[in-house]
């Protein structure tokens, strides 16, 4: 099926959110390293975020890197970090040709200095750009980016730049790493995992929920347009009738 050919073009999410997952079990089944799934999954990203920019979605996050993925093996960690800055540095100039900008969420500042040094740059480069924007999670945790925006809500009452009752949900939102995005409007998980994990807590509030047994390296746009199909099969009610 082509899912792209029913896709209604005038109700594409504006942000949509995927946990990458299954790499290392698209690498085991076929008797590979789990490096070798990182590397198919990095390739799958390159394609997802060209899919996205053509079919006009406005924001796309991706969960990179969580704050949990520090207990993996420092093999496994290291091949991630290289792959981060292969993928950057590749893709930074058509990532600045396609008008995207890059927005990291979570403390990357802990990762290893070439890997910040070459975030930073894209970070730079493409903070103008305005057609859409790439949120790209790394060393990320949805507990902790409320805990954050907490401390720092509590930071600007005490300097007395805002007032506790001015505080709503929309304010709160201007403190969280996606406030450049529009709300999230779709979850999408890969692998057969029925989970959060921990990512986007906040922005899930009214989010639709995409499934699928795929793993992360075998998604390809032909998924996504199927995960947007159903979406656009969803009767959203956002609490009202
Ligand atoms: C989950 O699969 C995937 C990750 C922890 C890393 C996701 C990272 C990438 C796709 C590549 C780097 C990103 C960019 C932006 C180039 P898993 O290892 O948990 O798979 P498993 O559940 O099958 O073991």
């Amino acid at each position: 099926m082509n899912y792209k050919s029913l896709l209604d073009l005038d109700n594409i999410p504006s942000h949509i959110g995927i946990v990458m997952d299954g790499n290392g079990r698209w690498a085991k089944k076929r008797g590979l390293p789990r490096s070798f799934g990182h590397k198919a999954g990095s390739d799958k990203v390159v394609e997802i975020v060209q899919s996205a920019y053509n079919l006009n979605i406005k924001a796309l996050t991706l969960f990179a890197f969580s704050t949990e993925n520090w207990k993996r093996p420092n093999e496994e960690i290291s091949k991630l970090m290289e792959l981060l800055i292969f993928y950057v540095k590749t893709q930074l100039d058509k990532i600045k040709k396609n008008n995207i900008k890059i927005n990291v969420l979570g403390d990357y500042t802990k990762f290893p200095p070439r890997v910040v040094d070459e975030i930073t740059k894209a970070l730079q480069e493409t903070s103008s750009n305005d057609k859409m924007i790439l949120n790209i999670a790394l060393n990320y945790g949805g507990q902790d980016e409320i805990v954050r925006a907490t401390k720092n809500i509590v930071k600007d009452v005490n300097l007395g730049i805002i007032e506790v009752n001015e505080i709503d949900n929309e304010i709160f939102k201007s403190y969280l790493y996606t406030h450049e995005s529009p709300d999230l409007d779709l979850l999408i998980r890969p692998s057969g995992e029925l989970r959060v994990s921990n990512f986007l807590l906040y922005q899930l509030a009214y989010a639709e929920f995409y499934f699928s047994d795929v793993l992360w390296p075998d998604f390809d746009e032909n998924q996504l347009c199927k995960a947007i199909y159903e979406f656009q099969l969803r009767h959203r009610r956002f609490g009202g009738l």
